[in-house]
């Protein structure tokens, strides 16, 4: 049987790609950035997952306002990096799982949940940078890969307490795949970031500090959180953060946390990470 036997959350800044890519992780301005995944990096050395269920964003690298998908699952078995303007990052090409992925996507289109189905497309930095920051270089990424690809870029983007239901759904779906597999389920973006307009810049610790303690232990406070509160204090990209709450979800009643980590600055915005394990 399948089972997930970790959340994990991480900002996903296209300039953290760029640091592994020119070797670049260790310097003033990197060092402190990466040295808060260190843990991450040998922990996942050990966990060796099989599978990531990978949720993040899409920047109009796979689609753009011609096709705006709430939610997406990625049911193919392979997916190329997006050139996202500079080419695409020279990373390997990612390995899905369509087997898993159609399972799941059966059993939430079962579970009321309308998934779009997404046999191909290219993965941008909301995909790659949280694999670069998890498992370093690499001549093949160590897991494969089912991608979630949530719509938090053209409003109306779905509700923290939408994600949430996902997540326990997801879970439902992997706890009825019967091969037996080691799956991690993974949320991407933020923190606090507005990346545009007279707040570009705008950064909130105290409130990202609340979100992270939220996401631990047994509270579900955080599926409540309305969108006008990520957009005034967490500025107008902040509502990236939606897409922990589908892992937070997925991990069930209670939580424990093994790592966390959190920096400012980070390119524009404010860079966080937590591990978390799910306890019955
Ligand atoms: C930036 C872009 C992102 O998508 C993000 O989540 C954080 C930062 C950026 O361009 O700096
Ligand atoms: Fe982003």
């Amino acid at each position: 049987m399948a089972r997930i036997t970790a959340g994990v959350g991480s900002s996903h800044v296209p300039l953290l790609g760029v640091a592994v890519d020119q070797g670049k992780t260790g310097d003033d301005y990197f060092g402190p950035i990466f040295a808060g995944y260190e843990w991450t990096r040998q922990w996942q050395a050990t966990e060796k997952p099989d599978v990531v269920i990978l949720v993040y964003n899409d920047h109009a690298s796979a689609f753009d306002a011609r096709i705006i998908p709430t939610f997406a699952i990625g049911c193919g078995d392979h997916y190329r990096p997006a050139d996202e303007g500079w080419g695409p990052r020279p990373v390997p090409d990612v390995e899905g799982h369509a087997d898993l992925g159609w399972h799941i996507a059966q059993s939430l289109i079962l579970d009321d949940f309308d998934m779009t189905i997404i046999n191909e497309m290219d993965v941008d930095h909301g995909l790659t940078v949280p694999l670069s920051m998890m498992f370093g270089t690499a001549e093949r990424w160590p897991v494969k890969v089912v991608p979630i690809i949530v719509n938090v870029v053209t409003y109306p983007v779905p509700s923290g307490n939408r994600c949430w239901a996902l997540g326990e759904a997801i879970a439902r779906a992997v706890r009825s795949f019967p091969e037996d597999l080691n799956v991690q389920i993974w949320g991407t973006g933020g923190m606090s970031h507005q990346l545009q307009g007279a707040r570009a810049g705008l950064i909130n610790p105290a409130w990202d500090n609340n979100f992270l303690d939220g996401m631990i232990g047994e509270s579900d406070r955080l599926r409540h959180v309305p969108h006008i509160e990520y957009l005034r204090e967490t500025g107008s990209e902040g509502i990236e953060m939606v897409m922990w709450l589908i892992m937070r979800g997925a991990l069930g009643a209670r939580t424990r946390c093994l790592h966390r980590h959190y920096h400012v600055p980070c390119s524009n915005t404010a860079i966080g990470h937590i591990v978390l394990e799910p306890l019955e």
